[in-house]
């Protein structure tokens, strides 16, 4: 793709080539489909419209230095998928299918993969939804998967920054015994409130504390929560999150650096006593926070007081970061090439 300016991709959505498609009917999963529309045609009593039966995966596709395209880790994407079809009784995707569609949509658009060295990349957004009618509350009994692609620049134009979040004691995202844990889209719509205003006020992200008891932090908007303290990279465990695989794999290569982890309950006074505090996902890898501001409690929390990202922020995203894009060895096994 010779006329995009790469290096100033907005992280936004961009037609490409191709989709793929998949139906569920007589409880069977038709093959591949391959289509050039960006549009769908859906029943107007679809349960994915009324009920929200929809779920939804995100995850990235690198250009290498040496010209090879990678993938990482899609089958955590391709297990959460399934996780969020049973939290939300749709039929599930099979990881094999989930594969073969991934790899051909992202064969078949190649000319959109950013190169080496722009900070952009192909972001692949896998969807599965309820699309045959039904007036009742229940599950649908068809579905339909959809695998779009879109380049995205850089998180982070002009390299990682940090930024500000606002604690929200006022709107909850998911209750403890409900559907956080689950990609599923009516969560974002539950998040929206709270990420407009945070937005409105100025700040990058609302951080949603856990529903019952406003004690504990849950997450930054679309994006898991840690904090540093004392050589150990800490992040909340809570039954209303999303199991962010880039905190996984943070988790794994903190170990690897010689850091100590804990997941646990954070409670929100423990802000004081981190140095580095971070938001990590697939969009950004990790989005450091500069400060966090307690509006009910009149706090502040200021962590990057130079401006600059935290030495083991810095360790933990450079080195993430570079296994993606393959500049150093993929020493968990996390990383599969597209031919
Ligand atoms: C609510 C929420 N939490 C966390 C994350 C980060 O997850 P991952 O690292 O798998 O992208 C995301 C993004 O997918 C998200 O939407």
């Amino acid at each position: 793709m010779e006329n995009l300016d790469w290096k100033n991709l907005p992280f936004g959505y961009m037609k490409t080539d191709y989709n793929v498609r998949c139906s569920f009917k007589n409880g069977k999963w038709s093959e591949i489909e391959t289509s050039t529309s960006e549009y769908i045609d859906i029943h107007i009593a679809a349960t994915a419209l009324h009920y929200g039966q929809e779920a939804f995966e995100g995850l990235k596709a690198y250009m290498g230095i040496d010209g090879k395209i990678r993938l990482f880790r899609w089958e955590e994407n391709a297990k959460r998928l399934l996780s969020s079809s049973d939290g939300i009784k749709m039929a599930e995707f099979p990881i094999e299918k989930f594969r073969e569609a991934v790899y051909k949509v992202v064969n078949l658009n190649k000319r959109f993969i950013p190169p080496y060295g722009s900070g952009a990349t192909l972001y692949i957004r896998p969807l599965l939804y309820g699309s045959s009618a039904e007036v009742g509350v229940k599950p649908a009994s068809e579905y339909q998967f959809i695998v779009f692609v879109t380049p995205v620049g850089p998180y982070f134009k002009g390299g990682i920054k940090p930024v500000d979040m606002l604690i929200c004691r006022n709107v909850d995202r998911a209750a403890p015994k409900g559907t956080g844990i689950y990609k599923v889209g009516g969560n974002y719509a539950a998040s929206l409130r709270a990420g407009v205003a945070a937005k409105e006020m100025g700040f990058a992200s609302a951080i949603f504390l856990d529903a019952k008891e406003k004690k504990y932090i849950d997450e930054c908007g679309p994006a898991n929560f840690f904090g540093i303290k004392d050589n150990t990279y800490i992040t909340p465990k809570s039954e209303s999150i999303l199991n962010s695989i880039t905190n996984m794999s943070l988790i794994e290569v903190a170990g690897s650096l010689g850091i100590k982890t804990e997941r646990r309950q954070v409670p929100v006074e423990e802000l004081s006593e981190f140095s580095e505090a971070g938001a990590c996902g697939t969009a950004a890898v990790i989005s450091p926070i500069g400060k966090i501001v307690d509006p009910d409690k009149n706090i502040i929390y200021e962590y990057c007081k130079d401006g600059k990202p935290g030495p083991v922020t810095m360790k933990l995203y450079n080195k993430l970061l570079a296994m993606q894009y393959g500049d150093i060895p993929d020493e968990f096994g996390w990383i599969s090439f597209v031919e």
